[in-house]
Parts: structure tokens; C-alpha cells; sequence
């Protein structure tokens, strides 16, 4: 069976065509990135003004690299939040009227699910439950119990920004590039071995995260208000390292609470590698962490995600409506 995996959340404008929920025939993705660039962050209003114009490119480039046709589409899955609303609607609006023109099923995807769901692609492994999920994106940072194929329950969540959120802004403060999350992470790798150790903040839940303190700090050390700050690669490294312990911590406390057999690793800043290697040495058990390109926003974690709700028989209505502030569990 094949699933139509279309994505519009943010600044990607995303189709794929994915197999029987775990082969990916073909993962087109056009990125705004350079329009928004200029910026310093995602124009709401020039995502979707943008994404409008992508759709029909991007469908017809997914199908060729798929090597099929309309008629070789069996469903259709869309994101319908979390995301920008006028964003969400772009990909939504186009979805319907593809599924009610070609008599298929409509698939309304969470987000944070695809992302999730992006650990099947390209895999024979069924990962098994219950597993500890990580969701680390620009929009969200969440610690979930997955008990099973679609029952969520959120043990724990950011308290003011997210991850990616912290990235982006983090690398405004030092004047790189965007998005911030790769920049930062190229910036880190130049440091030498820092003694530098930037606070960690205490939640009273056991499972929250927060970056805004961490933010705040780098700012005072950039503006020199606690003497000669140290050099750009160090302050790179050490507020890399300071996100990373927060979320591995959290992670694998998470983890051996709740006796897990797995945790998995997805959304944008799972392509973060410093992230990847030490959750990969302390998590308790196997970690499963698709490859980075699959944890950035792409349309087939969207298809993958969709397969599964369809073989749940979970079919949206042509009335569906986006959900900006959607969640999970
Ligand atoms: O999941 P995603 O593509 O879009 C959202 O759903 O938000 O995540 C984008 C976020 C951005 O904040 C970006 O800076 C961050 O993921 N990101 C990274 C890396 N690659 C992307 N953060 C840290 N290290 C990276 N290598
Ligand atoms: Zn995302």
C-alpha cells in the first residue's frame, strides 16, 4: 500500500510516497530555509504564501522519483498540527481536495507522532513497547511513555522553550547563521576541551525541561556583564553540552522509571550528534534514532505515521481541521 505523506507545519514544504508504512519510494523536501533566513526566523506569512507555490512542484517531483502516478496512491496523510495555522492549512487544504478527487482516505497525522514515526523507515525492526520517546523539535521538547501503537502518555515537557527553540535563539546571541541547530553544532566541534560548565536548572517535576536561564546566561557571557566572556566555540560547546545532559538525564531517568525496552530519539535536534552519541552511551536500553536527514521535517515520517492510523481504521472526515496547538499524549 502506498501513502501520500504531505507536510506543511513549518518552513518545509514536504511530500513522499512511503510503502506499506516503512519503505520510502521517494522523500521530497523543499526548504524555505533561505527565505527565511534573511530574517533571522520562519515569516508565518511567507511560509504559506511560499508553500502554496511548492505543492504541485513538489507532488509531481515525489511521484517521478517514486516512480508512480496518482492512481498508484492508495491514502493520504497530512500533517494537521502542531504548526503555523496558515502553514498547516496550505498542506490540509491540499490533501482533501487530492483524497475527495481521488476517492482516498484521509489520514490527519500529528506532528510530534510523524516524527516518532520516522524510527520505522527504511527498517524491517519493530520497535518494542513500551518505549520512552524523546521529541526534540524547534516547537516542542517532549519525554513520552508510548505504551503502544498510538497511546501516548507525556511524562514530562519543556517549561518555557524549546530544544531547537534554544539552538536558534542561542546562535542569534553569537551571530551565526539559521537555523541555529547545525550552526551551533559545527561552532562546538572547533572548541577545545572546555572547563567551561553552564548551569543546569532544577524543575520541581522530574521530567520538565528549561532552556530560557541557560539563554540568558550565554547572553550575559556574550555581552561581557561577568568579565571577558570566553571565545564563541567554547560557548558553543558548553551550552550544547548543557542541553544535551538536560535531556539525557531526563531521558534515562524516564526510561528506568518506567521500565522501558527501548527509547527513541526523533524531531529536528535528534540530528544534533553530540545528543545522539550521548543518549547512544547512557541510555539503559537500545536506542533507536533515525538517520538525521529522517529527524529533520519530511513528508515520509508523515506517510509512515499515516500507514499505521490507517491500519487502525482511523479515517478523518473532509471537514478535518488543522490543530495548531495540537500535542501529544
Ligand atoms: O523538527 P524540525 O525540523 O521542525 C520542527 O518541527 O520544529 O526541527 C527544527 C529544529 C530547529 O530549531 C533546528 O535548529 C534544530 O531542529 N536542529 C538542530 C540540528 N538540526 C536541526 N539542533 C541541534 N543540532 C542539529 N544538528
Ligand atoms: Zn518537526
Amino acid at each position: 500500500m502506498n501513502v501520500l505523506g504531505i507536510e506543511t507545519s513549518c518552513d518545509e514544504t514536504a511530500i513522499a510516497v512511503v510503502q506499506d508504512g516503512r519503505r520510502i519510494l521517494s522523500n521530497v523536501i523543499a526548504s524555505q530555509v533561505e527565505l527565511h533566513a534573511r530574517y533571522g526566523g520562519v515569516v508565518p506569512e511567507l511560509a504559506s504564501r511560499q508553500h502554496l507555490e511548492a505543492m504541485v512542484p513538489v507532488l509531481e517531483e515525489a511521484l517521478e522519483r517514486a516512480r508512480c502516478r496518482l492512481a498508484d496512491i492508495d491514502a493520504v496523510a497530512v500533517t494537521i498540527g502542531p504548526g503555523l495555522a496558515g502553514a498547516l492549512l496550505v498542506g490540509a487544504n491540499f490533501a482533501k481536495a487530492l483524497a475527495y478527487a481521488l476517492s482516498l482516505p484521509l489520514i490527519a497525522v500529528n506532528h510530534l507522532e510523524a516524527h516518532i514515526y520516522a524510527a520505522w523507515l527504511d527498517s524491517e525492526r519493530e520497535p518494542p513497547f513500551p518505549a520512552l520517546c524523546l521529541t526534540v523539535s524547534g516547537g516542542h521538547s517532549d519525554v513520552v511513555l508510548m505504551e503502544s501503537h498510538g497511546r501516548y502518555r507525556r511524562l514530562g515537557q519543556t517549561v518555557d522553550d524549546a530544544a531547537g527553540e534554544a539552538f536558534d535563539k542561542v546562535a542569534r546571541l553569537l551571530g551565526l547563521g539559521f537555523p541555529g541547530g547545525p550552526a551551533i553544532q559545527r561552532l562546538a566541534a572547533t572548541a577545545g576541551p572546555t572547563p567551561l560548565r553552564l548551569p543546569r536548572p532544577r524543575l520541581d517535576r522530574p521530567y520538565d525541561f528549561s532552556f530560557s536561564g541557560l539563554k540568558t546566561k550565554v547572553l550575559r557571557l556574550v555581552r561581557g556583564e561577568e568579565g571577558e566572556g570566553p571565545p564563541a566555540p567554547e560557548l558553543a560547546a558548553a551550552f550544547q553540552e548543557a542541553v544535551v545532559d538536560s535531556l539525557v538525564s531526563r531521558a534515562v531517568r524516564a526510561a528506568q522509571q518506567h521500565g522501558v525496552r527501548q527509547i527513541i530519539l526523533s524531531g529536528g535536534v535528534a540530528a544534533n550528534s553530540a545528543l545522539r552519541q550521548a543518549l547512544a552511551r547512557r541510555s539503559p536500553v537500545p536506542l533507536l534514532v533515525p538517520p538525521p536527514a529522517l529527524c529533520t521535517d519530511n513528508g515520509a515520517m508523515v506517510a509512515a505515521c499515516g500507514w499505521q492510523r490507517l491500519q487502525s481504521g482511523d479515517i478523518a472526515p473532509l471537514d478535518v481541521d488543522v490543530q495548531p496547538g495540537l500535542h501529544i499524549g
